[in-house]
């Protein structure tokens, strides 16, 4: 008899062994796949991935108002759109020590509007655009003429920047809003390609 509950005995022990170690083995599994989801979601808000309603808009012939620009969605978290040249700019285009260079041509010629070559964006969602590009001859560039003049910025802010070797940004941002003739323009404002994003983020907080 004292045979027979001894096995009953050990039967229950093992039992109980493998219902303990079974059970917990599957909570500690299922409660860190619902942990890790959680963490996913909050790094998407942190990004600001989705949120979509900033632009970067930008014109750069080499790349200076495009690193201020890369800068400027950053810090925002905003989408950028590079506005190109169909006809690229060459090294002999921007000599503005050529009065016969593409470039002393177009920005001597009010009415010219070269042709954009990349693919078109629609504004639509956008609340607030930065717009940037270099200065040419005081002024900016005829082919940002050409952006603002084919597109409808109602309800969009509109914050001018450019870049430029020393000139201010002097009449380019109001020539902007004259041509776009829909948004609310804001002054703008110019800055050298070393810009830090410090300055960059102060200048942003103190649009708001
Ligand atoms: C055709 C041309 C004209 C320019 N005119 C001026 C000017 O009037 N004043 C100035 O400070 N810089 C002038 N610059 C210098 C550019 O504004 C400066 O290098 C700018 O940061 C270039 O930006 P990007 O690399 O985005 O094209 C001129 C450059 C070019 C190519």
């Amino acid at each position: 008899m004292r045979k027979y509950i001894r096995i009953i005995t050990a039967l229950m022990l093992i039992m109980s062994v493998l219902v303990l170690t079974g059970c917990g083995g599957n909570n500690d599994s299922s409660e860190k796949v619902d942990a890790s989801e959680d963490v996913q979601t909050e790094q998407d808000a942190a990004s600001g991935a989705g949120s979509g309603d900033t632009l970067v808009v930008y014109f750069s012939a080499t790349g200076i108002t495009k690193g201020v620009a890369e800068k400027i969605a950053s810090i925002t978290g905003a989408d950028t759109y590079e506005i190109k040249a169909a006809k690229e700019y060459t090294d002999a285009d921007l000599d503005w020590n050529d009065p016969d260079s593409r470039t002393t041509h177009e920005q001597n010629d009010a009415s010219v509007r070269p042709e954009i070559g990349s693919d078109p964006v629609s504004l639509e969602g956008y609340k607030t655009i930065y717009i940037g590009y270099p200065i040419w001859w005081g002024e900016e560039p005829r082919i940002m003429d050409t952006f603002v003049e084919s597109h409808d910025f109602d309800g969009i802010t509109m914050i001018p920047f450019c870049t430029s070797g020393s000139s201010d940004i002097g009449k380019s941002a109001k020539n902007l809003a004259d041509k776009a003739g829909s948004g609310k323009w804001l002054d703008g404002e110019r800055f050298d390609g070393g810009v830090s994003e410090e300055e960059l983020k102060s200048w942003i907080e103190g649009l708001k």
